[in-house]
């Protein structure tokens, strides 16, 4: 499919919010740029994109928080707990025997390293955690869990590490679970569970600085994240997530992304997981 082009001021505003905070924004589709750029050119009381990006070059003053408002515009941090609910269903099935019953797998023996990929509030390395938690219960196995959780967008991840939620953005949540896994907080709304807690570590990163991803990986979820990038970016991204996972370990992207380009030539389908790949052993 053709990608839309980038106009001529949003090539400009690339270039400046790469000076003004390091991050390259050209990873993120065209429209999405323009879109945002529109939205700050507005708040701006810019007549158009072109003015806004005028003085995005040249006003030091505004330059730099400028910038750094468009970056925090293009990370949409729309989540939730057990989105998508059927991808705990088949990861119970098709992953976890592999990280916990498994012994000749590395994970069963040294621990399940996992990696939540743009992580946005913390609601999907936290959904994760309580999968995991009471798989490992289950089954019995003494395997460590360990759950890294990033995203480039700070403000998301003042909140994934607070561990506190309003009632209203745990509906994803089955009742019995919200009981086991959360305490209601004084302050009104939930708290994770230390037992949960625990399991989890959050860290800002940006997903195109590639020295600094885990290695070994045993399963990565990199969900609803890869649609909002450019073809050529997200070939680039799954590439450096393949070099991430251990040999036979896991990828699992949003129920609309799917590996493309060479990439498809890595990895191998997991047949009874749809939108889930394995680096083969
Ligand atoms: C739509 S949310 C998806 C959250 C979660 N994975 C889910 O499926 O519910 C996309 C997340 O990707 C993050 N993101 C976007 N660009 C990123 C980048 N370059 N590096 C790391 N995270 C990024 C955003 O900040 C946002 O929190």
């Amino acid at each position: 499919m053709q990608e839309e082009e980038l106009t001529p001021a949003a090539i400009r505003a690339i270039k400046a919010v790469k000076r003004l905070t390091g991050v390259d924004a050209s990873v993120y589709k065209p429209n999405l740029i323009e879109r945002r750029l529109r939205v700050r050119a507005a708040d701006n009381k810019c007549g158009s994109i072109e003015s806004y990006v005028d003085r995005l070059e040249t006003d030091e003053t505004l330059g730099r928080s400028e910038a750094e408002l468009i970056v925090a515009s293009l990370s949409v941090p729309v989540s939730g707990f057990f989105r998508d609910p059927w991808i705990f269903d088949s990861l119970e099935k098709a992953v976890y025997p592999d990280l916990f019953i498994n012994q000749k797998t590395l994970a069963a023996r040294r621990g399940a390293n996992i990696w939540s990929l743009g992580c946005s509030r913390g609601q999907e390395a936290y959904s994760l955690a309580v999968s995991m938690f009471r798989y490992k219960e289950a089954v019995g196995s003494s395997a460590k869990i360990s759950i890294f959780a990033t995203d480039v967008d700070a403000n998301a991840l003042k909140i994934a590490e607070s561990g506190h939620y309003l009632e209203r953005s745990l509906s994803g949540i089955p009742k019995s679970f919200l009981r086991q896994y959360f305490e209601k907080s004084s302050e009104g709304g939930w708290d994770v569970d230390r037992k949960i807690r625990k399991l989890v570590r959050f860290k800002q990163s940006n997903a195109f600085d590639f020295s600094s991803h885990p290695k070994d990986v045993d399963l990565i979820l990199c969900r609803n994240m890869l649609i909002y990038l450019t073809v050529q970016a997200q070939e680039a991204l799954l590439k450096a997530l393949w070099d991430d996972l251990r040999p036979g370990g896991f990828l699992v992207l949003g129920s609309s992304e799917t590996i493309l380009g060479k990439t498809g030539r890595l990895f191998a389908s997991v047949a009874s997981m749809r939108n889930a790949y394995q680096k083969p052993a």
